[in-house]
C-alpha cells in the first residue's frame, strides 16, 4: 500500500516571474528551469504562466520534502506527459519514491500541489 510521506503547496504572481525574466533574461531561466522545462513554456502564448507554475511547483516539492535538504532549482524538473499532465523528476538516483505534481493558472497567479508518495 502506499503511503504519503509529504505534501507541499505554492501560489506565486506570475507578474514577479515576469520581471524576472525581463531584468535576467536567460540567465534567470538557466539558473533555475532546465531545458526541457524552457522548450515546453517557450512554446506557449503566455510562457511566463507556465515558467511561474513550474517555480511554484518546485517550491510545492521543496515544501513536501520539509528539511532544509540542498536541493537546487534544477534538481526538480517539470514536464507534461502526452495528455498535458504534469510529473516531475527529482534528479537523485537514491530518491525511489513518487512525486505527484497538480498545477493551475490565471492570467494573475500560477498555483501547484505536490505530494511525495511511495
Ligand atoms: C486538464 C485541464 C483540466 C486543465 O484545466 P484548465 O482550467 O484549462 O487550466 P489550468 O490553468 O487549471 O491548468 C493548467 C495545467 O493543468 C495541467 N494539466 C494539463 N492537462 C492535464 C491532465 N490531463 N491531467 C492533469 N493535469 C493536466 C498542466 O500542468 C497545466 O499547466 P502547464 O501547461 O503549465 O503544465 C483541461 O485542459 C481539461 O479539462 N482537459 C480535459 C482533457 C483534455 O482535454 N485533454 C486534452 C489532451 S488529451
Amino acid at each position: 500500500m502506499s503511503k504519503i510521506h509529504g505534501t507541499g503547496i505554492d501560489i506565486i504572481e506570475i507578474s514577479r516571474v515576469e520581471a524576472a525574466i525581463k531584468r535576467w533574461g536567460k540567465d534567470f531561466l538557466r539558473h533555475v528551469f532546465t531545458q526541457e522545462e524552457i522548450a515546453y513554456a517557450s512554446q506557449h502564448r503566455f510562457p511566463a504562466q507556465h515558467f511561474a507554475a513550474r517555480f511554484a511547483a518546485k517550491e510545492a516539492v521543496l515544501k513536501a520534502f520539509g528539511d532544509n535538504a540542498h536541493i537546487s532549482w534544477k534538481d526538480i524538473q517539470i514536464t507534461n506527459d502526452r495528455h498535458g499532465k504534469p510529473e516531475c523528476r527529482y534528479k537523485d538516483k537514491k530518491f525511489k519514491k513518487k512525486i505527484l505534481i497538480s498545477i493551475s493558472h490565471t492570467h494573475n497567479y500560477a498555483v501547484a500541489s505536490a505530494i511525495i508518495t511511495s
